[in-house]
């Protein structure tokens, strides 16, 4: 996937983020071959409750989910290895005898992994995988036959690496495409204890760190630049008034970081921080008014036993 030439929107997305402060570099560039593979570690982590949180939503509730809308179709944004999406088709192809998925995601190892899963879980599935970046990309997911009755999903709590722009601006870009009888289905982590959201983001064996690091080995491909890693330290922090943990990457010492596809070098001081990740975290309210400023609205709440996760269920609002 990458080549010794520099990518452009990561450039682009560097000479912004270096610009700010805190220096910022967007999620989406954690997600290389290695990237979705420690992902995927993590989600088996006794820390990352997430994942079996929102799974065993689904085995509970996948047939009421797709009881009143029954879709044919299930378009999933930011897929990753479909581990968990099995379960809806499962219940998707009971309800209709066939489906289309189609996957959307910016890393084609994810996409291989999400058709190898679907294809071994629900047989009959025709899959789609589409490479690209949900924040421009969407168009390509809106080219379906008429006939078809769509569910859109975002697993995982992806909208919580969202801000409160991007957020409504990637809800209102899926409402603006779905059509009548069409539903979105989206996961959310909720507020809950400290130590446990700490600990699904600082986990012991050390995964999430090296998820954290490989944006830099990512960085370092792309951009041509020479970040070493062993000068850096994963930090994850819960902002209690943002409900939001915060992933940054340290700086252990001064240092200077050429990066060639920039024509630049960047200086950091010791103990400065580059924001890598958000990921905020839900109420039953404040998912309810996340749906309302992206012009969607919340049908069903389908929480975890425990009110440690919640899937909801919503339609676009017009
Ligand atoms: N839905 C999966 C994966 C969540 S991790 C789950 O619930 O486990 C987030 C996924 O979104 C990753 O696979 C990543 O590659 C993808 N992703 C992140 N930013 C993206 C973007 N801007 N466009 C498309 N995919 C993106
Ligand atoms: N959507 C996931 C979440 O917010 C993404 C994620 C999990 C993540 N663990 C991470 C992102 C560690 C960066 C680093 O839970």
């Amino acid at each position: 996937m990458y080549t010794a030439r520099p990518l452009p929107a990561l450039v682009h997305d560097l000479r912004r983020g270096f610009a700010a402060r805190p220096r910022t570099v967007p999620s989406k560039w954690f997600y290389d071959e290695a990237g979705s593979a420690l992902f995927d570690a993590i989600c088996e982590l006794p820390e990352y409750y997430l994942t079996r949180a929102e799974r065993a939503i689904l085995e509970r509730h996948a047939d009421d989910i797709v009881a009143s809308a029954a879709p044919d179709e299930l378009l999933e944004i930011g897929s990753g290895m479909a581990r968990k999406t099995g379960v809806l088709l499962g219940a998707i192809t009971r309800r209709t005898g066939h489906a289309r998925y189609v996957p959307l995601d910016i890393s084609a190892a994810a996409l291989e992994g999400s058709a190898r899963s679907i294809r071994a879980v629900v047989p009959g599935v025709a899959v789609d995988p589409l490479i690209g970046d949900f924040e421009r990309d969407l168009p390509k997911l809106a080219l379906s036959p008429l006939s078809r009755r769509r569910m859109w999903a975002l697993l995982g709590s992806t909208i919580g690496n969202l801000d409160e722009r991007a957020a409504p601006q990637l809800l209102a870009s899926i409402a603006a495409r779905m059509r009548p009888g069409d539903t979105f289905l989206v996961g959310m982590d909720l507020v809950k204890d400290v130590t446990v959201l700490q600990r699904a983001y600082d986990d012991a064996a050390g995964v999430t760190a090296r998820f954290n690091k490989n944006m830099l080995a990512v960085i370092n491909r792309g951009a041509q630049a020479d970040f070493d890693l062993d000068a850096w330290t994963h930090r994850a922090r819960y902002d209690a008034a943002r409900a939001r943990i915060e992933m940054h990457l340290e700086s252990d010492r001064p240092q200077r970081v050429r990066l060639r596809a920039l024509g630049a070098t960047v200086a950091f001081e010791r103990g400065e921080r580059i924001l890598t990740e958000i990921s905020r975290k839900f109420t039953h309210e404040t998912a309810a008014s996340t749906l309302r400023d992206g012009g969607m609205r919340l049908v069903s709440w389908f929480p975890a036993a425990d009110d440690g996760f919640a899937l909801a269920l919503a339609e676009a609002a017009r």
